[in-house]
């Protein structure tokens, strides 16, 4: 990618296939450095895939927020919708992913897709948004609570990456 000297306009939109490769470069970037993901090996292309076509399939949401760099669509960032847990009570439920790529954080990027992605959200008449952020991600509370999140509860050492436990926070919006 190139280097970013200026902060680009960005713009959201649903995202297609042709995201997929910059939605993924961010969310293999942060499973390589982080704990806020706790799968510990890099996504292939095609399971990437799998999972746009397969969310959007199944009724939920995925938002890309765009810049233009070097005349080049960059994926800045994305937010989604995802099944909370299968069973058919828990339809009106769903889990929020949101990631920023690490070049476009603090540019109020977060905010605009958490909140177009619970816009999105009412419209599809989802009842219950849930978050679960591992523990240290300060922004993640911040943001989350910015928006009315409420933190339902830590689950201690729920999670183990890079060789030690995790502990693991649910946050809970109703809409
Ligand atoms: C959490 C994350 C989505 C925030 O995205 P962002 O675009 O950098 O956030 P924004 O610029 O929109 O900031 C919105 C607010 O979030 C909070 N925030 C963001 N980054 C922060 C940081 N590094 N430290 C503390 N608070 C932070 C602040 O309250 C901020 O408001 P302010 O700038 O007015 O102080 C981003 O850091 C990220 O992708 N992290 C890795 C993946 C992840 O943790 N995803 C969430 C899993 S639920």
């Amino acid at each position: 990618m190139a280097e970013i000297t200026t902060k680009p306009t960005y713009t959201v939109r649903p995202a297609t296939d042709k995201d997929v490769p910059g939605i993924n470069t961010i969310v293999n970037h942060e499973i390589e450095v982080s704990i806020n993901n706790f799968n510990y090996g890099p996504r292939s292309a095609e399971d990437a895939l799998k999972w746009l076509n397969s969310t959007i399939d199944g009724g939920y949401p995925i938002l890309v927020a765009i810049a233009i760099i070097d005349n080049q669509e960059v994926v800045g960032g994305y937010a989604s919708l995802g099944s909370f847990r299968q069973k058919d009570g828990y339809r009106y439920t769903a889990e929020y992913s949101l990631y920023i790529h690490h070049e476009h954080r603090r540019r109020g990027l977060g905010r605009i897709l958490l909140k177009d992605l619970l816009d999105e959200a009412r419209n599809r008449k989802f009842h219950a948004i849930i978050g679960s952020v591992s523990e240290g991600n300060e922004a993640s509370l911040r943001l989350a609570a910015e928006f009315g999140f409420r933190v339902v509860g830590t689950m201690k050492e729920n999670g183990f990456k890079f060789n030690r436990w995790i502990d693991n926070t649910f946050l809970e919006l109703l809409l």
